[in-house]
């Protein structure tokens, strides 16, 4: 009932882990099922040049985390604010129909940490 892709990602995860130096942070629940997600990114100009996550949460979640850290690398803050859970299910390979709150998570941390990097950005200006 699941993509290849989303075992694989789920099997490795890309970018596991924290980032001590990350530019912005947005931390995620899920009140459905009350997973959480934590994603950090590294902003270099307006470009995102890294990112890394830490997800409490099911298989769905986790290989949702992974994908969106991989997505983002090498876009604008815009362009990645463009990333939507479908397109990230859609990345996927699809999700069960019944896991697509599980994609809510990651686009809604990757939406966090952006506000989270340019609030920080423009209190330093
Ligand atoms: Fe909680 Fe998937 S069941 S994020």
């Amino acid at each position: 009932m699941y993509s290849k892709e989303v075992m694989d990602h789920f099997m490795n995860p890309r970018n596991v882990g924290e980032m001590p130096d990350a530019d912005g942070v947005g931390v995620e629940g899920n009140p459905v099922c009350g997973d959480v997600m934590k994603l950090f990114i590294k902003v270099d100009g307006d470009r995102i040049v890294d990112a890394k996550f830490q997800t409490f949460g099911c298989g769905a979640a986790i290989a949702v985390s992974s994908m969106i850290t991989e997505m983002v690398k090498g876009k604008t803050l815009d362009e990645a604010l463009q990333i939507s859970k479908e397109k990230v299910a859609e990345a996927l390979g699809g999700l069960p129909p019944q896991k697509m709150h599980c994609s809510n998570l990651g686009a809604d941390a990757l939406k966090k940490a952006i506000e989270d990097y340019r609030q920080k950005a423009g209190s330093k200006n």
